[in-house]
Parts: structure tokens; C-alpha cells; sequence
């Protein structure tokens, strides 16, 4: 190829270059730095928190499918830490756990937001919970196209905080604790008397999204005069949504709900939780006017579930566990009472999990936790797996009714599930228990998966 040939060849591809960067906007730049933040909670109760850019919780980051995100995070913090995209499946380098950011360092993630869904971010830096627990994540919103349809479209980010009386961070485990759990809860970073309300009019649809980005604790919300149409777990759609008036997130999960707003005009309702004197109470507010019905734009999935043998026995199976001592550094800085277990392991010993990729892999995850049964303290674990989304095939034996597809799931007290997954992407990959006192004391593993 003569020289000058090869110019043209390069000038056309830059052209070409340029012509696709202005014509396809397909890409979105956030800016994400951590700092140390006072964050009014309600009216008189400050309390210092960290967070992505001053706000509890961070700045949401909003994609549309298929849209190339760049996250410049910058860290301000005192400590090094590093982002986890949870529920999203990406690349493992931009994954979150395998780097470190430190103090004054920034890094850039880019990746392609290929599912459409609620997601959220967070630090993976170990120990989880001193970062997590003090403010640090924010919701991962991607688009699906129908979503426009809906009279609006909200996020609801739920958490709870061990404050003392003055709004001072309580550190450490409160005596006899197994798991950190706050005397004060949050939707959105608000409590009580602050917590914004939603306000409709009759005949509008809204999309709800609920993320439960506690370490420990599950919320209940129950809703009145008025059902929840449940469309999406952890960012999926479901084959068969059906209506409720209660939702329950485990530690790392995601709800999405239509609300049909068919209560009475001017009228008030409410979205509680089990504990509403712990400050979740989200008021509905009616205004005067009505419009003409809104439809719904859901779209039932395809179905995709996976094709099984029955009676195939679990590739993996796993069981989740606690032991005395063992002495990991507990978040006070003391030394936790209680290790966490995998196959009787706790993280770093735990032992590998290799699975090829590309190929269908079943699991079959036990709660086999007999210390945490003798203590008389019976708590189901929420295990995430890194970089992929699996089917729940059944709990304790039982398929539930349609396809579901989740990245965290409950594991019952004493009871079982059975998941499967395919990893799409060659790395190693963090499996654990998202109640994060559990993670740190060592209920993680590794999943690696190879060509
Ligand atoms: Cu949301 Cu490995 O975590
Ligand atoms: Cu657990």
C-alpha cells in the first residue's frame, strides 16, 4: 500500500470516527467525588457522613441502554476505596474490587450499560461496611425504552444508621450483636418529618424503584389503599408480575412496582415501613385534578429460562456458615466474636470456585449456620454474585411461578436455594453475603471464570 493511499485510508476512518461521535450521542460522563459531608438527616439531626459528591445518596447516575458511561471518580477521602457497579454486568477490570483509589488518586470507569434495569454503586474496599455504612452509594438507573411512559419515574434508596442521641456515629457492634443494625432509618437520605412525599393526581402511573442499600437490615414497605404492581427484581423483568401491598428488600436488593394512582382526590396515604417510628414513612398526596388513565407499558419478557436435566445434581454447592473466633478485625477495630463461613472457610482462605465460561453452571447455596442457630439468632443471608445474573430456580424446593432473574437473592435461615448463571466474562469474580458485617467477617469467595 503506497503512503499516500494510507493517508486517505486514515483520514476516511477518522471521518468516519468523527461523523459517528456526533451523530451518535451514545455516551454519558459523570463525575463522582468522595467527600466528607455534613448531611442534615431531618430538621436537627445532622450526623457526618461520606458520600459521592456532598449527597446522601450520591449522585444517581442515569443511562439508556446500550449508552457508553464514564465515571470519573475522584477520591477525598482520607482512606483508599474503589467502586462496585452492583448488578450490572461488565468487564471485570471495571468491576470495582480488583482496584484501589487512594486518597487524592482519580480513576475513570467506561464501560457499556447493556442491561436496562435498577442497579446501584458502591465501595469494595475490604472492610465494606465503615465505607458503605457511613453514606457511600448512590442508585444506577438504565433506561429501557417503555420507561418514558410513565407519569414519572422515582428511586427510593432505603438505609438505617447506629446514631446516638446527637446524631454522633455509633462505632463498632452495640454488645451481643452479630450484625450492625441503626436506630435510625432513611429513605433517600431523610427521615422522618423530611422524607419527601410523592404526589400524584387520579389516574397517573409511577414507576417506583426500591434499592435497599443497608448493610444488615431488611425493610418492609406496606403501602395503603393502593397495591404495588411488582414488574422487576434486581433490575429484571418478571414474566408474571403480580400485585401485593408489601414489599421486603434484603441487603442489595432491588424492587421496581408500578403505583396506579386510583385513591381519591385530595386525599392522603402512606408507604410505611414495619417500623415507622424508625423514620420510613413516604405521605402520597393526592391533588385536586384527574387525568385520563395511564396505561401500562410493561413488557412481558421473552422467556429465557435455562433448559435443565432434572434430577441433575448442583455443579457448586455451598454452604454458608459462622464459627467462634478466628479474630478478623471487626469495624470497631476490635476483635469480632464471630467469624463468617463458606464451606467452612472464611475469606481470604476460602477456596476458589472455577466455571468456564460460557457455560451453565447450577449452584445450590444452604444456610447451614448452626452457631448462628445455638445463639438462637436466626437471620437469612443475601448472596450476590459478581458479573452475572442468575435464575432462582427454587427456594427450599420450590420453583417460584414465571422466570427470576436476580443478582442477590436471600438465603432462608436453615433452608436452601438453587440458582443458575452463565459468566459472559473471563475473571474472578466475588461472591458473598451482602449483609456486610457477614462479608467482612468472611463470607466471600471467588468465582473464576475462564475461557
Ligand atoms: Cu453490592 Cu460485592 O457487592
Ligand atoms: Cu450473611
Amino acid at each position: 500500500m503506497s503512503s499516500s493511499c494510507t493517508t486517505r485510508t486514515t483520514r476516511f476512518i477518522l471521518a468516519a470516527a468523527v461523523l459517528f461521535t456526533t451523530l451518535n450521542l451514545h455516551a454519558v460522563d459523570y463525575r463522582l467525588e468522595l467527600v466528607e459531608t455534613e448531611w442534615e438527616l431531618k430538621p436537627g439531626l445532622v450526623t457526618t457522613a461520606w458520600s459521592y459528591g456532598g449527597s446522601v445518596p450520591g449522585t444517581p447516575i442515569v443511562a439508556r441502554q446500550g449508552e457508553t458511561v464514564r465515571i470519573e471518580v475522584v477520591n477525598r477521602l482520607p482512606e483508599p476505596t474503589n467502586v462496585h457497579w452492583h448488578g450490572l454486568v461488565l468487564p471485570v477490570e471495571q468491576d470495582g474490587p480488583s482496584l484501589t483509589i487512594e486518597p487524592g488518586a482519580t480513576h475513570r470507569y467506561e464501560f457499556v450499560a447493556g442491561q436496562s434495569g435498577t442497579y446501584w454503586y458502591h465501595p469494595h474496599m475490604m472492610p465494606v461496611l465503615p465505607q458503605l455504612d457511613r453514606g457511600l452509594y448512590g442508585p444506577f438507573i438504565v433506561l429501557a425504552p417503555e420507561d418514558s411512559a410513565y407519569t414519572a419515574d422515582h428511586t427510593f434508596v432505603l438505609d438505617d444508621w447506629l446514631l446516638d442521641a446527637q446524631g454522633k456515629r455509633v462505632e463498632g457492634l452495640p454488645a451481643g450483636a452479630m450484625e450492625r443494625h441503626g436506630t435510625i432509618e432513611t429513605v433517600n437520605g431523610k427521615t422522618g418529618p423530611a422524607v419527601a412525599a410523592l404526589n400524584v393526581r387520579s389516574g397517573e402511573l409511577h414507576k417506583l424503584r426500591f434499592i435497599n442499600a443497608s448493610t444488615a437490615s431488611d425493610h418492609t414497605l406496606r403501602i395503603e389503599g393502593h397495591r404495588f404492581r411488582i414488574t422487576h427484581t434486581d433490575g429484571h423483568a418478571l414474566t408474571e408480575p403480580y400485585s401485593t401491598d408489601t414489599i421486603t428488600l434484603a441487603p442489595g436488593e432491588r424492587v421496581d412496582a408500578e403505583l396506579a394512582a386510583t385513591g381519591t382526590a385530595g386525599q392522603r396515604y402512606r408507604i410505611a415501613s414495619s417500623r415507622p417510628s424508625a423514620g420510613i414513612v413516604i405521605p402520597v398526596v393526592y391533588g385536586e385534578s384527574r387525568v385520563a388513565g395511564v396505561a401500562s407499558p410493561f413488557v412481558v419478557p421473552a422467556p429465557r429460562a435455562y433448559q435443565l436435566k432434572a434430577g441433575a445434581r448442583p455443579d457448586i454447592v455451598l454452604e454458608l456458615g459462622s464459627a467462634m473466633g478466628g479474630g478478623h478485625m471487626g469495624h470497631g477495630g476490635g476483635t469480632a466474636m464471630m467469624r463468617w463461613t463458606i464451606n467452612g472457610r472464611s475469606h481470604p482462605d476460602t477456596k476458589a470456585l472455577d466455571v468456564k465460561v460460557g457455560k451453565l453452571v447450577t449452584m445450590r447455596v444452604y444456610d447451614r449456620d448452626m452457631m448462628a442457630m445455638m445463639m438462637d439468632h436466626r437471620m437469612q443471608h443475601s448472596v450476590h454474585l459478581h458479573g452475572t445474573t442468575f435464575q432462582v430456580l427454587s427456594v427450599n424446593g420450590a420453583r417460584p411461578s414465571g422466570e427470576i432473574w436476580k443478582d442477590t437473592v436471600p438465603v432462608p435461615s436453615r433452608g436452601y436455594v438453587d440458582l443458575a448463571f452463565v459468566m459472559t466474562n473471563p475473571g474472578d469474580w466475588m461472591l458473598h453475603c451482602h449483609i456486610i458485617d457477614h462479608e467482612d467477617g468472611g463470607m466471600m469467595t471467588v468465582l473464576r471464570a475462564r475461557p
